[in-house]
């Protein structure tokens, strides 16, 4: 079976890429990774959606290609000159709310189980502040966590958190918890409603 091959990148990522690739933006999500947040995305009509670390915006284009015309998402990144190319793409979409701020400052200001789908692609919301990523996912929704295959940007000594990362996930009796060693390494956490 071949994957790629059937996997079509929504319009507006050919032109984010080629100013990712002028801006030497090295971090961009592969399009494995954008095809299953756009079919995600597409389970919940009337989403609301969270992406941590709009980057230039390649997953921000594959989740808003998933999503129907009254689901939300709001994408959040402490690098505006990076968010910038995602906003001149896709800030045409009313959709989309691009917020300038820290991650975690940002889920301090968001009620709990407000989202259907945690997009965590910056290290807030993935090694900090897992708890609050998490608390903000609806029963029933996704926290999504990419980048757990080793990555030519990690800071040194990041190897050791990825196993201490799944191992918390195991543990959280709220979540079933899918690690997936493909594409760029992804876990696909589901919130259960326990009671
Ligand atoms: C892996 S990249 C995001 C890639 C993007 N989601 C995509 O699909 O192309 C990680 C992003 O997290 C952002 N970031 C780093 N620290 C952050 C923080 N404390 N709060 C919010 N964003 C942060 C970086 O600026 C960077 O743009």
């Amino acid at each position: 079976m071949e994957d790629l091959p059937f996997i079509t990148p929504p319009q507006a990522v050919a032109s984010i890429l080629s100013e990712t690739e002028q801006m030497n933006f090295g971090m961009a999500s592969e399009p494995l990774v954008g095809a299953l947040l756009c079919t995600l995305a597409a389970s919940k009509p009337g989403g609301r959606f969270l992406e941590l670390g709009t980057g230039t915006g390649v997953a921000t284009a594959w989740l808003l290609s998933g999503m129907d015309l009254h689901s939300t998402l709001v994408s959040v990144d402490i690098d505006e000159k990076a968010q910038n190319v995602a906003a001149r793409a896709l800030g045409h979409d009313p959709r989309l709310q691009l917020v300038n701020s820290g991650a975690i400052e940002y889920l301090a200001t968001q009620p709990a189980e407000s989202f259907d789908l945690v997009f965590a692609d910056a290290l807030p919301g993935k090694y900090e502040g897992l708890a609050d990523a998490l608390a903000v996912v609806r029963p029933g929704g996704f926290w999504v966590g990419d980048d757990l295959l080793p990555q030519p940007n990690w800071p040194e000594g990041h190897a050791a958190k990825v196993p201490n990362l799944l191992e918390q996930l195991a543990q959280n009796a709220d979540f079933s918890v899918l690690p997936m060693v493909w594409a760029t390494g992804v876990v696909l956490a589901v919130k259960r409603r326990i009671s």
